[in-house]
């Protein structure tokens, strides 16, 4: 396993993102952060207790990597475990920001169930694979466009524990 991203590089950046999240909030309204499961874990966690601001935590799921498949299928979105959003600040939040369809598709969810505003945070970016336009508000990292795992992403649920980003050996195609 190559690492590509370090465990401090990533406490560094995240301490950063905070403070960027923190100055992008004014109103002192309490805010929703939603975290897109299951990827978002660590990344959410370790974000969450840096923001200096009322917050709110749920989850959202939307799935369209499969068991050992890495090539996208149908994207399914389930808001079981969101509470009622009307009128909320939410920041929804994704592991790796890849083709954009996940978070262009969860944003719009959002704003249909009523929320004020909806502001994107990504850890990760891959360059040259966006299919459609979606601008994030906070990135942690733009990355070459190669299979990641570790700090929440996986491989077939595995490698999500990692505490860095990694290369897998002979990444699948
Ligand atoms: P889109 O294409 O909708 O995809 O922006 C976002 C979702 O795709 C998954 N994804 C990855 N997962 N390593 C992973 O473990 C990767 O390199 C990778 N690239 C995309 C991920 O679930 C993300 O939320």
């Amino acid at each position: 396993m190559d690492v590509l991203i370090t465990a401090d590089a990533i406490c560094d950046r995240i301490d950063r993102m905070a403070g960027e999240i923190g100055a992008a909030y004014h109103d002192g309204r309490p805010l929703t952060v939603v975290g897109i499961l299951t990827g978002c874990l660590v990344f959410m966690a370790d974000l969450i207790r840096r923001i200096d601001l009322p917050v709110r935590v749920a989850f959202i799921t939307a799935s369209s990597y499969r068991g050992e498949a890495t090539s996208p299928g149908k994207l399914l979105i389930r808001d079981e475990l969101l509470p009622d959003i009307r009128g909320r600040h939410v920041l929804l939040l994704d592991d790796i920001l890849d083709t954009g369809k996940t978070l262009t598709r969860v944003v719009a969810h959002l704003l249909d169930r009523g929320a004020e505003t909806v502001k994107a945070g990504v850890l990760l970016r891959k360059v040259g694979r966006q299919e459609v336009p979606f601008e994030p508000d906070f990135v942690g990292f733009t990355i070459p466009d190669r299979f990641v795992v570790g700090y929440g992403l996986d491989f077939n649920d595995e490698y999500r524990h990692l505490p860095y980003i990694g290369v897998l050996d002979g990444p699948p195609a």
